[in-house]
């Protein structure tokens, strides 16, 4: 079995490059994001808020996430709902944080995604895969781009959903997320020493898809 780890900040638009380039080699596209997402839902309908101040670990005791392939696409079921559309509201993305900096929660996910990375070829995107969750990929990618980039690709696509935000708004959002994501005590985001960097900031969507398939060629074939 073949796994490539893909990690990096929030909006470098690595699960739409991440899916595209499996779907190009075959490969099963593993979205470790919507687990977290998946366990913060668990813990909104558990009634708590994003300071968790609650005991986590008697939540996670009666909590089952899963991951299911349907026709190749990955569907996440919590307590054996299908939660994949649930956990893309606003409100889970900010439990998702939450939840995803406590260590309960990321030992609680790790053998999930361990398992789905040794029954199947895989590409896994998260912030961790490289460094904690799979250290023995065959190939490891870090893909990012400059953060005023990733704030103009978020701020269109906000705008075109009709939303109301200004770029200076969707900038900063960005900066304080990368600051959570790096700076966090358990599994921060950070460039594995044997990841190859892949800055997108100069390409378009199609480029990146190219460029990580050619790394991802490059290594495995
Ligand atoms: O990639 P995403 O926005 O769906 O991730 C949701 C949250 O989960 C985000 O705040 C970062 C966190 N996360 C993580 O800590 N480790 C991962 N491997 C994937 C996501």
């Amino acid at each position: 079995m073949t796994a490539v780890a893909i990690d990096g900040p929030a909006g470098a638009g690595k699960s739409s490059v991440a899916r595209a380039a499996a779907k190009r080699l075959g490969y099963i596209y593993v979205d470790t994001g919507a687990l977290y997402r998946a366990v913060g839902l668990k813990f909104l309908k558990s009634g708590a808020d994003t300071t968790l101040n609650c005991d986590i670990q008697s939540v996670l005791d009666n909590t089952v996430v899963e991951i299911k392939f349907i026709n190749g696409e990955q569907r996440v079921m919590l307590d054996g709902n299908d939660v994949s559309d649930e956990i893309r509201t606003p409100e889970a993305s900010k439990m998702a944080s939450a939840v995803s900096a406590k260590p309960q929660v990321r030992a609680f996910l790790l053998e999930m995604q361990r398992k789905a990375a040794a029954d199947n070829n895989v590409i896994m995107d998260g912030r961790d895969i490289a460094t904690v969750v799979l250290p023995d990929a065959e190939v490891k990618i870090y893909l990012t781009a400059s953060a005023e980039v990733r704030a103009e690709r978020r701020y269109k696509e906000l705008i075109e959903k009709g939303a109301d935000v200004s770029l200076d708004e969707v900038l900063s959002d960005i900066i304080n997320r990368d600051n959570a994501d790096m700076n966090r005590e358990i599994a921060p985001l950070k460039k594995a020493d044997d990841a190859v960097l892949a800055d997108t900031s100069d390409c378009s969507f199609d480029e990146s898809v190219e460029l990580i398939v050619g790394i991802i060629k490059e290594r495995v074939e």
